[in-house]
């Protein structure tokens, strides 16, 4: 039983890690971090372990001394961090996922988890409802690796019969935990600056709309695709997962009408680019046929729950 989570510190992980505590009881569930120290509330929520996921021999070294039977594999840097460090991108993106997969096949685990990315799509795929076969032509290395990932699960599925499942997260909005270095970031930090009762200037322009997801439908899907039966999984690449499209003036003023006197502007950096480069929307019918998908949040749900969630994350600081 006991489960594996890498990349347990960082934005998913967060909250991931709670997720399947609640389901499957804390201690059965092995969060693994690196860089990024955990807090002393995470680090007492259950067990936790330091490792490089780079590292192939001490990831094989914590399968065998808890004796897992399952890997959440979140490691991950995103799109806008892998622009300033493609390289390094590369490396933790794909070497990470490779050891695990070839230490599930080897140890015999019964399933792992990997996410994916709209950032799979590219300037020439279909913007609109985007399908869940089409052209996958990303220009980001986090793409790239997020791409040559689906693959590389869907080989492991087909020749090494491995359990393998994966979703294409949108832009996911929490306020739980933020980690930098992604270009749908600006629909988190909005809710920073509206909190503090400061400007915000986006780095993209009012029209940039991609698909976007509160954090607990992100979760629910997650465990939902994890539990549904083996013979229900059509897609071993990766599923299209919808919730939401707003563009960043939408957003604003959604925001605007429950913080009165609120203010922005636009300021577009080198992440307009890359958020113009992935859809407005996707087509996530595979999912909602294969397994059952359906979100709970709209954009009001969500604006409600993010500034009374920021406020209270941020009142609890200071
Ligand atoms: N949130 C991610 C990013 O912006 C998209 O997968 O990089």
């Amino acid at each position: 039983m006991p489960l594996l989570v890498t990349g347990a510190v960082g934005q998913v992980g967060t909250d991931l890690t709670a997720a399947l505590r609640a389901r499957h009881g804390a201690d059965a569930v092995i969060a693994v971090g690196h860089r990024t120290p955990p807090s002393a509330a995470f680090r007492a929520a259950g067990p936790y372990e330091t490792v490089d996921a780079r590292d192939r021999d001490a990831l094989d070294r914590l399968i065998r001394k808890h004796r897992i039977d399952a890997i959440y594999h979140l490691v991950t840097l995103l799109s806008g961090a892998g622009e300033q460090n493609p390289d390094l991108a590369w490396d933790v993106n794909l070497s990470t996922l490779k050891h695990v997969l070839d230490l599930a096949v080897h140890h015999k685990l019964a399933q792992v988890f990997w996410p994916s990315s709209i950032a799979v799509f590219g300037p020439t795929t279909p913007r609109l409802n985007t399908p869940q076969r089409t052209i996958l032509e990303p220009t980001t290395m986090y793409g790239v690796t997020k791409l040559a990932g689906e693959n590389l699960c869907h080989y492991y599925a087909l020749r090494y019969g491995l359990d393998v499942r994966s979703l294409r997260y949108p832009g996911l909005i929490t306020y739980k935990t933020f980690s930098g270095g992604g270009t749908s970031d600006y629909a988190v930090e909005i809710f920073i600056a509206a909190i503090e009762r400061k400007h915000y200037t986006f780095f993209v322009n009012a029209q940039t709309a991609m698909p976007m997801m509160y954090m607990d439908d992100a979760m629910k899907a997650t465990l939902d695709l994890m539990a549904a039966p083996a013979d229900h999984i059509t897609v071993r690449t990766s599923y299209n997962l919808g919730a939401l499209s707003f563009t960043a003036a939408e957003l604003a003023t959604a925001v605007a009408r429950r913080v009165p006197g609120f203010t922005w502007d636009h300021a577009p950096d080198f992440r307009q680019a890359i958020a113009d480069s992935w859809p407005d929307s996707v087509d996530d019918g595979q999912a909602r046929a294969d397994w059952g998908w359906a979100p709970d949040y709209d954009l009001p749900t969500l604006v409600d729950t993010m500034l009374a969630g920021t406020a209270k994350r941020l009142g609890a600081k200071g």
